[in-house]
């Protein structure tokens, strides 16, 4: 595998949970791969998880990371082509991305979404210009429109905690009081499409996620009918897909409850905003598989540079 910008770089995700299961048993069984090889890290967005995972994940394999928060620390970058750079960008990706490609010998990259521009978000053009101009594998440590750490991630953990051969999953939307990306449901819909599992989106009217992305999967405006029988509970919030970025709900209605979601394991990427989006009652019970995920967050990261690594 070259590089891993999108769940679709999955080409068997049964065989992929299986390579992280072992990974996960063994984690530094391979911490000779990466000797010598350096993985840069480029954040142009916060983050907790992904920064320390995907440097654990380097690490465990003998990996080298350099970590930059590209947005405060870097030139200003600029992505356009042929733009007169007399604003505030001061360096262009053209240059940037082949210069750290002369340090590192894998990339991994975070750049979130306008929210604002959807024909721009949609374009991944910071992600594409990355992969454009590297000369080195690029790794998707979530772009405006995916997150597929967290997709192969979240796929690991259901695998590790169902009870059944084929458990019914729901993604259902939650109150939030910003604007955030649609870029983990996006990842989330793509991998349980993949997997053997019985798959519904709930969402309130005005909140469907891009067709082109949820395709067949049955989108039920009744959370309480969604629910029913339901093995796994994944929530996310995301602002409006069809009146672009907007947050046109924040119903308390729709936050999870212990009630709500019975003897259903309760799923979500964190950071998450208690009693906005889920109460504490889930989030400090056993049905909370949150920190699992978090965890897991290693061993994905691990098998993809694993992949990467081996192909280089
Ligand atoms: N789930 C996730 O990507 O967390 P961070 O934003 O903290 O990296």
């Amino acid at each position: 595998m070259k590089n891993y910008t999108s769940i679709h770089d999955i080409d068997n995700i049964n065989s992929w949970i299986a390579d992280a299961k072992k990974i996960k048993a063994n984690p530094l069984k391979y911490i000779e791969l990466g000797k010598n090889k350096t993985l840069g890290l480029l954040f142009l967005n916060s983050s907790l998880r992904t920064r320390l995972s995907t440097q654990k994940a380097a690490l465990n394999l003998g990996m080298n990371p350099i970590v930059m928060n590209v947005s405060g620390d870097a030139w200003g970058i600029e992505f356009g082509n042929g733009t007169v750079m007399n604003g505030k960008t001061a360096e262009h990706i053209k240059e940037a991305a082949a210069v750290v490609s002369q340090y590192c010998d894998i990339i991994a990259v975070r750049a979130f979404p306008t929210l604002t521009d959807k024909t721009k978000d949609e374009s991944e053009e910071v992600l594409k210009s990355f992969v454009a101009f590297a000369s080195v594998p690029i790794v998707n440590m979530e772009s405006a429109t995916g997150h597929p750490l967290q997709g192969l991630t979240d796929a690991l953990t259901i695998s590790e905690n169902t009870k059944v051969v084929k458990p019914k999953v729901v993604l259902s939307w939650a109150p939030h009081v910003k604007a955030l990306p649609h870029a983990v449901a996006n990842s989330f819909v793509q991998t349980m499409q993949k997997m053997d599992v019985e798959f519904v989106i709930s969402n309130p009217e005005g909140y469907n996620l891009n067709p082109e992305i949820t395709g067949d999967t049955p989108i039920i405006h009744n959370q309480e009918e969604a629910f029913k029988d339901a093995d796994f509970i994944y929530t996310k919030s995301w602002s409006s897909y069809e009146d672009y970025g907007k947050v046109l709900s924040t119903d308390p209605n729709w936050m999870i409850t212990k009630d709500k979601i019975g003897d259903a394991k309760f799923m979500h990427c964190l950071p998450v905003r208690r009693n906005v989006v889920v109460e504490d009652a889930v989030l400090d019970s056993d049905s909370s598989l949150v920190l699992e995920q978090a965890n897991n967050r290693t061993y994905a990261a691990q098998l993809v540079l694993k992949k990467i690594l081996e192909n280089l």
